[in-house]
């Protein structure tokens, strides 16, 4: 068992890695005495409702299931979840428990934070990518029918609860979803290495990730400058995403995103090819497939078409060298000659 204990401005909590959650109602207990309500995706009630239930014996709670899928983070979904508590009579004393991958974690986070000016929102993620991504730092959302993401809040969780056997279930693609952004990780701090990519311990590599999650969004947890370092390869990977009409995982585009910015960053900084075959090693030390079948003029496009309405600059996060990056705010046309 290991803990990571995170500090917001707000209040300070506790993420705990076990193995299973057979010690999910120690924990709560440790903070909490209320009600509690359940949230899960079809999938992850199917998978985790009896164990959860177990664990809850002991204190007052009801459960309610969303469609898996994107689609669940919605404003109609907010309304729900919203009357739901309000139908079971929760109180500003009580709990949301979120139980599944990033989209019921960032609906049941943002619903905690304006359910009665706000309860305690506590959460298991079950996918690798919101265990080591959307788990910590606060950022709680829904997407409106005009883009992913517009309505939402900083709200910081009571406790986090990672049960590493939760994602022995996850198939291949939700796993390289999340090794997208643990090899991010790897290019923002030297403490994962390429072995420890390699070897897949899952409990080394997420206690890691989660460290170096923790260090950058307790600097600036409401994202006004240090925090951008965690888009390294989002800008081009969404670009990828899109192009793709989402057949590639979004950790699979961050990974294409990293190897397109390596080959930028070097233009741009003028690197030798041996430091850039270094940092493509470590991008390889997971399989991904790094190839982007799109030209460099489809992605650009894709890049720059909402931007240009509003400015004539873009920032990228760069690699200057592995666990040194930096966020450059470069004009249209330098960007497109880097590409
Ligand atoms: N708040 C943040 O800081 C932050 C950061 C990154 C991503 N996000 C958000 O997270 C969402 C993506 O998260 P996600 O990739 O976890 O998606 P998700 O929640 O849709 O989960 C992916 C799929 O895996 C299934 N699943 C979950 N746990 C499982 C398990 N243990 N075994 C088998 N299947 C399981 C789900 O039912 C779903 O079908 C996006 O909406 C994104 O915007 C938020």
């Amino acid at each position: 068992m290991r803990t990571i204990s995170v500090k917001a401005q707000k209040n300070e909590y506790l993420v705990v890695i076990e193995n299973d959650f057979s010690n999910l109602s120690n924990r709560i207990g440790e903070i909490f005495s209320g009600k509690i309500a359940v949230v899960y995706d079809q999938n992850t009630h199917a998978l985790f409702s009896k164990e959860i239930n177990k664990q809850l014996e002991n204190f007052k709670s009801c459960e309610i299931v969303f469609p898996a899928g994107e689609e669940s983070k919605s404003l109609q979904s907010f309304e729900k979840l919203l009357c739901f508590l309000a139908e079971n009579k929760f109180t500003r004393a009580d709990a949301i428990l979120a139980v599944g991958g990033g989209v019921i974690g960032d609906l049941c986070g943002f619903v905690a934070s304006s359910y009665m000016r706000g309860i305690k929102y506590m959460s298991c993620p079950t996918t690798l990518l919101s265990c080591v991504d959307s788990s910590i730092g606060g950022k709680t959302a829904v997407n409106l029918p005009q883009g992913k993401n517009l309505v939402g809040a900083f709200y910081a969780p009571s406790l986090v609860y990672v049960s590493l056997s939760s994602f022995d279930s996850l198939p291949k693609r939700e796993i390289e979803c999340g090794m997208g952004e643990i090899v991010k990780y790897a290019f923002l701090d030297c403490s994962i290495t390429c072995e420890d990519i390699k070897k897949g311990d899952r409990e080394e590599i997420v206690v890691k990730s989660l460290e170096i999650k923790k260090k950058v969004v307790e600097t600036d947890e409401f994202d006004r400058g240090e925090r951008a370092k965690l888009n390294l390869g989002h800008t081009v990977g969404h670009a990828v995403e899109s192009l793709s009409a989402y057949a590639y995982s979004h950790g699979l585009c961050v990974a294409k995103g990293i190897a397109k910015i390596i080959e930028v960053s070097q233009k741009y900084y003028g690197f030798s090819d041996e430091k850039k075959d270094e940092m493509l090693a470590l991008l390889n030390c997971y399989p991904f497939d790094l190839d982007i079948e799109f030209s460099s003029e489809r992605i650009l496009e894709k890049i720059t078409v909402d931007k240009k309405a509003e400015t004539d600059a873009i920032s990228l996060v760069l690699i200057k060298d592995i666990a040194n990056v930096e966020v450059v705010k470069l004009p249209f046309d330098k960007v497109k000659e880097l590409f």
